[in-house]
């Protein structure tokens, strides 16, 4: 994957992690960094350009790939914990947002944006996972499903 040059696009590029890959992109190089993020207001760094993106909604995330349509790398950063949802009680809301969010999400905007890669020469998609998607934590029985 050549950073340098390079137009590339975190999901949750605001905060967090997401915000550590825009800044790490930029200090390798890259052309030009998009945040895709529910609020553009919450982009903290004037180098970044915020794209607005909601991974839970098809529409947002068509509209984020028209927008950010000359990127060649793709983030997909964007993620939540569920950890309201416990194994064997409570409601299942916490875990189905994970679902929605880490897997439907990332899914959505790796379909969105492969024929925008595929446009501009190939790229590359890298997924943030999570030791989750490896070893089962019964404290986040959501996430751990999700953490594709
Ligand atoms: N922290 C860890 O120890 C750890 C370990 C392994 C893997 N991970 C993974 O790394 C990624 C980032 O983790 P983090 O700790 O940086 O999380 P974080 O600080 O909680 O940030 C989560 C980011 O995801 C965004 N997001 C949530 N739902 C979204 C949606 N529907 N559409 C677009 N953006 C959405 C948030 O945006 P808002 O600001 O709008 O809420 C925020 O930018 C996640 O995928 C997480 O599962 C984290």
């Amino acid at each position: 994957m050549e950073i340098k040059g390079a137009v590339a696009l975190a999901t949750g590029g605001n905060r967090g992690i997401g915000r550590a890959f825009a800044r790490a992109l930029l200090g390798h190089g890259a052309a030009k960094v998009y945040a895709g993020v529910r609020d553009p207001a919450s982009v903290p760094d004037a180098d970044v350009v915020p794209v607005r993106l909601d991974v839970t909604d098809e529409e947002s995330v068509a509209a984020a790939a028209a927008v950010a349509g000359d990127v060649t790398i793709v983030i997909n950063n964007a993620g939540v914990g569920g950890a309201s949802t416990k194994l064997l009680e409570g409601s299942f809301d916490g875990a189905r947002q994970a679902m929605e969010v880490n897997y439907f999400g990332t899914w959505a905007v790796s379909r969105a944006f492969a024929p925008v890669l595929a446009r501009n020469g190939g790229g590359a998609l890298v997924n943030m996972l999570s030791v989750a998607s490896w070893v089962g934590q019964p404290e986040f029985p959501g996430y751990a499903a999700s953490a594709r």
